[in-house]
């Protein structure tokens, strides 16, 4: 008898340990697909859209319109055509601000970590958000992964 119950439980704990793994292949499979729009857009117009907008400086007598770094991300429609496919004007020849599929000749990325000035990116100025705290790392390992999947919209 003992042995019996013994047998049942051995089963039902084989079974709810492929329970278990058929349901982390079921997420593998269903890796979350990131747009831009619903996943990256909030922390850029949280963290960098303040800056990255057209705003009118006194330069003198006269005012003049000014974006930070030359980049405009004051909408999600801006900040995506002017980023994705992007040259950005501080990194090396071959370098993206978003290359899709490309992590690592995203320029956006290494500004955000902040080793943009090493010799193989060969970029300049500070890291991004300027003067403030780098961006939590899963913020970053999403933008990383976006980029993987395509940099869709
Ligand atoms: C306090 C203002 C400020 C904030 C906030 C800020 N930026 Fe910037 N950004 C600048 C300035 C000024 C430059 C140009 C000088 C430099 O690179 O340091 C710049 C340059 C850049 C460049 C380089 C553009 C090129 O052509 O290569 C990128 C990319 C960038 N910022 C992305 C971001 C992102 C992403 C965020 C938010 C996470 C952000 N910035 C937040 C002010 C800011």
């Amino acid at each position: 008898m003992m042995k019996r119950i013994g047998v049942v439980l051995s089963a039902v704990f084989a079974l709810e340990l492929l329970g278990a793994f058929t349901s982390v292949g079921v997420q593998q499979a269903e890796a979350k697909k990131y747009s831009f729009r619903r996943h990256i857009w909030p922390t850029i117009r949280r963290y960098c859209s303040k800056c990255h907008r057209p705003k009118r400086v006194r330069k003198g007598k006269k005012r003049v319109i000014k974006i930070s770094g030359g980049l405009n991300m004051k909408t999600w429609r801006l900040a995506y055509k002017n980023m994705v496919g992007q040259a950005s004007k501080q990194a090396k020849e071959g370098f993206q601000i978003v290359f899709p599929g490309q992590p690592a000749f995203s320029y956006l990325y290494y500004k955000l970590v902040g080793n943009h000035k090493s010799p193989n990116v060969g970029g300049k100025g500070k890291r991004m958000p300027r003067k403030k705290r780098r961006l939590a790392a899963w913020r970053i390992n999403r933008i990383v992964k976006w980029i993987q999947q395509g940099a869709n919209k």
